[in-house]
Protein backbone atom coordinates (compact mmCIF):
# COMPACT_ATOMS: atom_id res chain seq x y z
CA UNK A 1 0.00 0.00 0.00
CA UNK A 2 1.19 3.08 -0.81
CA UNK A 3 1.45 5.95 2.20
CA UNK A 4 1.57 9.24 1.80
CA UNK A 5 2.51 10.42 5.70
CA UNK A 6 4.04 7.67 7.05
CA UNK A 7 7.17 4.98 6.01
CA UNK A 8 6.98 1.66 6.25
CA UNK A 9 9.91 -0.77 6.75
CA UNK A 10 10.83 -3.99 7.97
CA UNK A 11 14.34 -5.60 9.45
CA UNK A 12 13.85 -8.95 9.83
CA UNK A 13 11.02 -9.40 12.38
CA UNK A 14 10.90 -5.71 13.60
CA UNK A 15 8.34 -3.43 11.30
CA UNK A 16 9.46 0.68 11.69
CA UNK A 17 6.63 2.88 11.15
CA UNK A 18 7.68 6.31 10.81
CA UNK A 19 5.55 9.50 11.09
CA UNK A 20 7.13 11.25 7.93
CA UNK A 21 4.95 14.80 7.98
CA UNK A 22 8.12 17.14 8.68
CA UNK A 23 6.29 20.49 7.62
CA UNK A 24 3.69 20.46 10.04
CA UNK A 25 5.72 18.35 12.98
CA UNK A 26 3.91 15.24 12.25
CA UNK A 27 0.84 16.62 13.06
CA UNK A 28 -1.80 13.91 13.41
CA UNK A 29 -4.84 14.86 11.43
CA UNK A 30 -7.17 12.12 10.21
CA UNK A 31 -4.92 11.10 7.43
CA UNK A 32 -2.18 10.37 9.37
CA UNK A 33 -4.50 8.63 11.53
CA UNK A 34 -5.85 6.33 9.57
CA UNK A 35 -2.67 5.43 8.11
CA UNK A 36 -0.67 4.71 10.91
CA UNK A 37 -3.85 2.22 12.05
CA UNK A 38 -4.51 0.41 8.90
CA UNK A 39 -0.92 0.26 8.63
CA UNK A 40 -0.08 -1.44 12.05
CA UNK A 41 -3.03 -3.63 11.90
CA UNK A 42 -1.49 -5.05 8.64
CA UNK A 43 1.60 -5.74 10.51
CA UNK A 44 0.17 -7.03 13.05
CA UNK A 45 -1.61 -9.73 11.19
CA UNK A 46 1.68 -10.14 9.60
CA UNK A 47 2.60 -13.13 11.52
CA UNK A 48 6.46 -12.39 10.62
CA UNK A 49 6.56 -9.32 12.52
CA UNK A 50 7.33 -10.06 16.18
CA UNK A 51 7.69 -5.91 17.22
CA UNK A 52 6.46 -2.70 15.71
CA UNK A 53 8.38 0.31 16.16
CA UNK A 54 6.95 3.93 16.02
CA UNK A 55 8.76 6.76 15.57
CA UNK A 56 8.69 10.49 14.46
CA UNK A 57 11.49 12.87 13.24
CA UNK A 58 14.74 14.10 15.65
CA UNK A 59 12.65 17.20 16.32
CA UNK A 60 9.10 16.05 16.32
CA UNK A 61 7.80 12.59 17.82
CA UNK A 62 4.09 14.24 16.77
CA UNK A 63 3.37 17.99 17.62
CA UNK A 64 -0.03 17.14 18.68
CA UNK A 65 -3.28 16.64 16.69
CA UNK A 66 -3.92 18.64 13.71
CA UNK A 67 -4.84 22.07 15.25
CA UNK A 68 -5.86 23.39 11.69
CA UNK A 69 -7.86 20.29 10.90
CA UNK A 70 -9.85 20.36 14.39
CA UNK A 71 -10.32 24.08 14.14
CA UNK A 72 -13.61 24.37 12.43
CA UNK A 73 -15.39 21.23 13.48
CA UNK A 74 -18.21 21.56 15.57
CA UNK A 75 -19.29 19.77 18.16
CA UNK A 76 -21.71 17.54 14.87
CA UNK A 77 -18.94 17.00 13.44
CA UNK A 78 -16.72 15.75 16.18
CA UNK A 79 -19.59 13.34 17.35
CA UNK A 80 -20.48 11.80 13.93
CA UNK A 81 -17.23 11.66 12.61
CA UNK A 82 -16.02 9.72 16.02
CA UNK A 83 -13.32 11.80 15.88
CA UNK A 84 -10.28 10.36 17.49
CA UNK A 85 -11.28 6.53 17.92
CA UNK A 86 -9.79 5.03 15.76
CA UNK A 87 -6.65 5.78 17.75
CA UNK A 88 -8.28 3.22 19.98
CA UNK A 89 -7.51 0.25 17.21
CA UNK A 90 -3.55 0.88 18.09
CA UNK A 91 -3.93 -0.01 21.54
CA UNK A 92 -5.77 -3.04 20.66
CA UNK A 93 -2.89 -4.76 18.45
CA UNK A 94 -1.85 -7.81 19.79
CA UNK A 95 1.83 -7.32 18.34
CA UNK A 96 4.26 -5.49 20.71
CA UNK A 97 4.28 -2.06 20.38
CA UNK A 98 7.56 0.25 20.82
CA UNK A 99 7.36 4.12 20.61
CA UNK A 100 11.10 5.94 20.16
CA UNK A 101 9.98 9.73 21.05
CA UNK A 102 12.63 12.39 20.13
CA UNK A 103 11.82 16.38 20.19
CA UNK A 104 8.08 17.13 20.74
CA UNK A 105 5.47 14.65 21.93
CA UNK A 106 2.63 16.57 22.82
CA UNK A 107 -1.03 16.22 22.76
CA UNK A 108 -2.03 13.77 20.68
CA UNK A 109 1.68 12.84 20.05
CA UNK A 110 2.10 12.14 23.97
CA UNK A 111 -0.69 10.27 23.45
CA UNK A 112 0.25 8.10 20.60
CA UNK A 113 3.31 7.75 22.58
CA UNK A 114 1.27 6.24 25.66
CA UNK A 115 -0.67 4.15 23.66
CA UNK A 116 2.43 2.04 22.88
CA UNK A 117 3.47 -0.45 24.57
CA UNK A 118 7.70 0.38 25.39
CA UNK A 119 8.02 4.05 25.10
CA UNK A 120 11.92 5.01 24.69
CA UNK A 121 12.92 8.37 25.00
CA UNK A 122 15.98 10.61 23.59
CA UNK A 123 17.44 12.99 25.85
CA UNK A 124 15.45 15.77 23.49
CA UNK A 125 11.95 14.25 24.34
CA UNK A 126 9.53 17.28 25.40
CA UNK A 127 6.15 15.38 26.71
CA UNK A 128 3.00 17.47 27.88
CA UNK A 129 -0.99 17.51 27.22
CA UNK A 130 -0.94 21.41 26.44
CA UNK A 131 -4.83 20.74 25.17
CA UNK A 132 -5.82 23.44 27.91
CA UNK A 133 -3.83 26.55 25.99
CA UNK A 134 -6.08 25.90 23.06
CA UNK A 135 -9.05 25.65 25.14
CA UNK A 136 -9.52 22.09 24.25
CA UNK A 137 -8.84 18.81 26.84
CA UNK A 138 -6.96 15.72 25.48
CA UNK A 139 -9.15 13.40 23.79
CA UNK A 140 -6.92 10.83 22.81
CA UNK A 141 -6.71 9.13 26.52
CA UNK A 142 -4.10 11.24 27.76
CA UNK A 143 -5.94 12.47 30.70
CA UNK A 144 -6.58 8.43 31.33
CA UNK A 145 -3.06 7.25 30.36
CA UNK A 146 -0.90 10.62 31.59
CA UNK A 147 -2.53 9.69 35.11
CA UNK A 148 -2.08 6.07 34.97
CA UNK A 149 1.54 6.48 33.49
CA UNK A 150 2.69 9.61 36.08
CA UNK A 151 0.11 9.90 38.97
CA UNK A 152 -2.30 12.61 39.65
CA UNK A 153 -0.27 14.99 40.84
CA UNK A 154 2.03 15.38 38.05
CA UNK A 155 -1.04 14.67 35.51
CA UNK A 156 -3.17 17.28 36.87
CA UNK A 157 -0.27 19.92 36.65
CA UNK A 158 0.81 18.72 33.40
CA UNK A 159 -3.16 18.84 31.92
CA UNK A 160 -3.96 22.15 34.22
CA UNK A 161 -0.87 24.33 33.08
CA UNK A 162 -0.02 22.73 29.51
CA UNK A 163 3.78 22.58 30.80
CA UNK A 164 5.69 20.41 29.37
CA UNK A 165 8.03 18.22 31.00
CA UNK A 166 11.38 17.01 29.33
CA UNK A 167 12.80 13.85 29.35
CA UNK A 168 14.74 13.38 32.51
CA UNK A 169 11.48 14.50 34.89
CA UNK A 170 9.86 12.19 32.12
CA UNK A 171 11.88 9.35 33.13
CA UNK A 172 11.58 10.12 36.78
CA UNK A 173 8.28 10.62 36.89
CA UNK A 174 7.63 6.60 35.00
CA UNK A 175 6.30 7.45 31.65
CA UNK A 176 9.57 6.31 30.16
CA UNK A 177 11.37 3.47 30.35
CA UNK A 178 14.61 4.95 29.44
CA UNK A 179 16.37 7.64 27.93
CA UNK A 180 18.99 7.50 25.15
CA UNK A 181 21.69 10.04 23.39
CA UNK A 182 19.11 11.20 20.31
CA UNK A 183 21.50 9.85 17.82
CA UNK A 184 21.38 6.34 19.53
CA UNK A 185 17.90 6.51 19.48
CA UNK A 186 16.65 5.07 16.90
CA UNK A 187 19.59 2.20 17.15
CA UNK A 188 18.58 1.15 20.38
CA UNK A 189 14.91 1.15 19.92
CA UNK A 190 15.39 -1.04 17.13
CA UNK A 191 17.56 -3.11 18.95
CA UNK A 192 15.17 -3.16 21.71
CA UNK A 193 12.60 -4.38 19.33
CA UNK A 194 14.50 -7.19 18.14
CA UNK A 195 14.61 -8.90 20.85
CA UNK A 196 11.24 -8.88 21.81
CA UNK A 197 10.66 -10.26 17.78
CA UNK A 198 13.05 -12.76 19.27
CA UNK A 199 10.79 -14.02 21.80
CA UNK A 200 8.31 -16.44 20.95
CA UNK A 201 5.69 -14.03 19.81
CA UNK A 202 2.35 -15.86 21.13
CA UNK A 203 4.13 -15.82 24.58
CA UNK A 204 5.23 -12.21 24.05
CA UNK A 205 1.34 -11.69 22.57
CA UNK A 206 0.10 -13.30 26.42
CA UNK A 207 2.76 -11.13 28.22
CA UNK A 208 1.82 -7.75 27.10
CA UNK A 209 -2.32 -8.80 27.40
CA UNK A 210 -1.21 -9.99 31.06
CA UNK A 211 0.71 -6.21 31.70
CA UNK A 212 -2.03 -4.53 30.02
CA UNK A 213 -4.78 -6.29 32.39
CA UNK A 214 -3.32 -4.38 34.86
CA UNK A 215 -4.60 -0.94 33.53
CA UNK A 216 -8.01 -2.37 33.55
CA UNK A 217 -8.98 -4.76 36.33
CA UNK A 218 -8.56 -5.11 40.32
CA UNK A 219 -5.06 -6.62 41.75
CA UNK A 220 -7.04 -9.99 42.70
CA UNK A 221 -8.67 -9.96 39.26
CA UNK A 222 -5.55 -9.52 37.17
CA UNK A 223 -3.34 -12.09 38.97
CA UNK A 224 -5.98 -14.81 38.39
CA UNK A 225 -5.75 -13.32 34.93
CA UNK A 226 -1.88 -13.96 34.62
CA UNK A 227 -2.28 -17.83 36.53
CA UNK A 228 -4.47 -18.87 34.03
CA UNK A 229 -2.27 -17.54 31.00
CA UNK A 230 0.91 -18.50 32.60
CA UNK A 231 -0.77 -22.32 33.32
CA UNK A 232 -1.66 -22.08 28.92
CA UNK A 233 1.87 -20.84 27.90
CA UNK A 234 2.71 -24.57 28.52
CA UNK A 235 0.91 -25.60 25.68
CA UNK A 236 2.34 -23.11 23.64
CA UNK A 237 5.65 -25.59 21.81
CA UNK A 238 7.51 -23.07 22.85
CA UNK A 239 7.83 -22.98 26.31
CA UNK A 240 9.12 -26.96 25.42
CA UNK A 241 12.34 -25.40 23.57
CA UNK A 242 12.75 -22.65 26.08
CA UNK A 243 13.33 -24.56 28.71
CA UNK A 244 14.90 -27.34 27.02
CA UNK A 245 17.39 -24.71 25.87
CA UNK A 246 18.14 -23.47 29.10
CA UNK A 247 18.75 -27.28 30.66
CA UNK A 248 21.10 -27.99 27.00
CA UNK A 249 22.81 -25.20 27.48
CA UNK A 250 21.82 -23.57 24.11
CA UNK A 251 19.99 -20.97 22.75
CA UNK A 252 16.06 -21.31 21.74
CA UNK A 253 14.93 -21.38 18.76
CA UNK A 254 11.03 -20.22 18.82
CA UNK A 255 9.14 -21.30 16.15
CA UNK A 256 6.68 -18.69 17.29
CA UNK A 257 3.77 -21.06 17.83
C1 LIG B 1 -1.14 21.64 13.12
C2 LIG B 1 1.03 22.17 13.60
C3 LIG B 1 0.94 21.61 14.89
C4 LIG B 1 -0.30 21.02 15.26
C5 LIG B 1 2.92 22.38 14.65
N1 LIG B 1 2.29 22.65 13.49
N2 LIG B 1 2.13 21.75 15.50
N3 LIG B 1 0.01 22.18 12.73
N4 LIG B 1 -1.31 21.06 14.34
N5 LIG B 1 -0.49 20.43 16.43
C6 LIG B 1 2.81 23.33 12.31
C7 LIG B 1 2.93 24.82 12.54
O1 LIG B 1 1.69 25.44 12.32
C8 LIG B 1 3.95 25.19 11.50
O2 LIG B 1 3.32 25.26 10.23
C9 LIG B 1 4.88 23.97 11.48
O3 LIG B 1 4.13 22.90 12.04
C10 LIG B 1 6.12 24.18 12.31
O4 LIG B 1 5.74 24.55 13.62
P1 LIG B 1 6.30 25.84 14.36
O5 LIG B 1 5.33 26.22 15.39
O6 LIG B 1 6.70 26.89 13.38
O7 LIG B 1 7.62 25.24 15.00
P2 LIG B 1 8.35 25.72 16.35
O8 LIG B 1 8.39 27.22 16.40
O9 LIG B 1 9.61 24.97 16.40
O10 LIG B 1 7.39 25.25 17.55
C11 LIG B 1 7.18 23.86 17.79
C12 LIG B 1 6.00 23.68 18.77
C13 LIG B 1 4.76 24.40 18.22
C14 LIG B 1 6.35 24.24 20.16
C15 LIG B 1 5.76 22.17 18.90
O11 LIG B 1 4.56 24.01 16.85
C16 LIG B 1 3.49 24.08 18.95
O12 LIG B 1 3.23 24.59 20.05
N6 LIG B 1 2.62 23.25 18.35
C17 LIG B 1 1.33 22.90 18.92
C18 LIG B 1 1.50 21.98 20.08
C19 LIG B 1 0.16 21.63 20.66
O13 LIG B 1 -0.57 22.46 21.19
N7 LIG B 1 -0.19 20.37 20.57
C20 LIG B 1 -1.43 19.89 21.07
C21 LIG B 1 -2.41 19.92 19.93
S1 LIG B 1 -4.01 19.61 20.48
P3 LIG B 1 3.50 26.54 9.29
O14 LIG B 1 2.61 26.21 8.12
O15 LIG B 1 3.08 27.70 10.08
O16 LIG B 1 4.96 26.54 8.97
C22 LIG B 1 -4.13 17.99 20.59
C23 LIG B 1 -5.46 17.59 21.03
C24 LIG B 1 -5.74 16.13 21.08
O17 LIG B 1 -3.24 17.24 20.34
C25 LIG B 1 -7.18 15.90 21.31
C26 LIG B 1 -7.96 17.09 21.75
C27 LIG B 1 -9.03 17.52 20.85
Amino acid sequence: TAYETILVERKGRVALVTLNRPKALNALNLQVMNEVVEATEALDRDPDVGCIVLTGSAKAFAAGADIKEMQPQGYMDMYLNDWFTAWDRLGALRTPTLAAVSGYALGGGCELAMLCDILLASDTAVFGQPEIKLGVIPGIGGSQRLTRAVGKAKAMELCLTGRTMDATEAERAGLVSRIVPADDLLAEALSVAETVAGMSAPVAMMAKEAVNRAFETTLAEGVRFERRVFHAVFAVADQKEGMAAFVEKRKPDFKHR
